[in-house]
């Protein structure tokens, strides 16, 4: 049995921190909002709850876990040194979404990073996530609440659906705020690097950092392109098969929706769209009984992202087989935007002539 919690995102009563701190303390895994997405949380330097973690999740030994502070002046309990740039960013952008590479510190088991001698670690901003950290006293370690390969939580009740009866407690403080994860950085190279673009824009790092970098995933959406079935699906719907349509001018958007609303149609596919405010009216027109879900202004990629994962489940659970999804850009938060939507796609269309619509 999974106990759920209500708590006042801003100000979680004592006694439900107190519960959960316990749980977490006897080895038990809690579920809690972060301002990015929900957490599933466990002690990080307790190996098998570490252990409970990854069965919970259904995920592979081989992919890292987050550790979550309360503070920066926390790091000594889970990093072995603090290079300096750490003191800029953690003013800049603690508490907050971005999760950084550290040396690990001898205490955190060699689950936690999957083998690395290096550490991820981020300080949240989440007043329940930063209240459970405190009452606890623990670095919690934390994925997203899921099931492996699926969409990210970003409410209560997609934990459940996800992992009910396979955690001890989750702790529901309504929606989270950003709806993406934090973005990971990695400052042991010269220019730092992206590895996962999130909450945390490139265009704020650079401003604090100068130039960075973005690990790159090229490669393998050509790969996609050429082959769907290729892509690793990472973020993805349980059932429908996700189209991003990453068309710029907005004619060859509506020319190219019509053709894969043809196409989706004739194999008896129930087709979604995922789509901008903007393109509400010609969407309305052209295809009057189509399921649609708008996430926000083309001007306000930060709206986008906190619909996007409800959006997709929304989508899914509606019982679509295609959820079509128009591109976002790539300014401020779009550019995690289009890194999940890569992820979730079974087939990203670009060209109308090149994909034969
Ligand atoms: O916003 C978030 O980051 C959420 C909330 C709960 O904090 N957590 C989250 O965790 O998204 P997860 O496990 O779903 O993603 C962790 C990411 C993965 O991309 C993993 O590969 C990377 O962090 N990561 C973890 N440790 C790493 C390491 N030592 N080196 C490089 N990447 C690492
Ligand atoms: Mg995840």
């Amino acid at each position: 049995m999974t106990r759920c919690i209500p708590v006042d995102p801003c100000a979680p009563a004592l006694d439900a921190l107190q519960e959960a701190a316990e749980c977490l303390k006897s080895g038990g895994l809690v579920a809690f909002p972060t301002e990015t997405v929900y957490g599933l949380g466990g002690n990080a330097l307790d190996g098998r709850a570490v252990q409970r973690i990854f069965e919970a999740k259904g995920r592979p030994a081989t992919d890292p876990l987050i550790v979550h502070l309360p503070a920066v002046e926390a790091l000594p309990m889970v990093v072995k040194s603090i290079p300096d740039v750490v003191s800029t960013l953690a003013e800049h952008f603690w508490p907050g979404p971005l999760t950084l590479i550290l040396p690990r510190g001898e205490k955190v088991p060699l689950s936690v990073t999957a083998g690395l001698d290096t550490v991820a670690v981020r300080v949240p901003s989440h007043p329940v996530a930063q209240a459970l950290l405190r009452v606890s006293g623990l670095a919690i370690a934390a994925p997203s609440a899921n099931r492996f390969g699926g969409v990210s939580p970003t409410t209560a009740g997609h934990v459940l659906r996800d992992l009910e009866g396979r955690i001890d407690m989750v702790l529901d403080g309504g929606a989270t705020p950003i709806g993406v994860e934090s973005t990971v950085l990695d400052i042991s190279t010269a220019v730092p690097r992206i590895l996962r673009p999130g909450g945390v824009s490139r265009e704020a790092l650079e401003a604090v950092l100068g130039p960075v970098d973005l690990l790159e995933r090229k490669a393998s959406q050509e790969e996609a392109q050429a082959s769907p079935g290729l892509l690793e699906k990472h973020y993805a719907p349980h059932h429908a098969r996700l189209i991003l349509v990453e068309i710029p001018q907005n004619e060859g958007l509506q020319e190219a929706f019509a053709h894969l609303v043809t196409q989706a149609e004739q194999s008896g596919a129930r087709v979604g769209a995922l789509i901008a405010d903007e393109d509400l009216a010609w969407l309305e027109t052209q295809f009057p009984a189509m399921a649609r879900l708008a996430l926000g202004s083309l001007n306000d990629p930060g709206t986008v992202a906190r619909n996007l994962y409800a959006g997709m489940r929304a989508m899914d659970e509606a019982g679509m087989d295609v959820i079509l999804v128009r591109d976002f850009g790539t300014a401020g938060l779009g550019l995690a935007i289009r890194d999940r939507l890569y992820r979730a796609a079974s087939q990203i269309v670009r060209h109308i002539a090149q994909n034969g619509a």
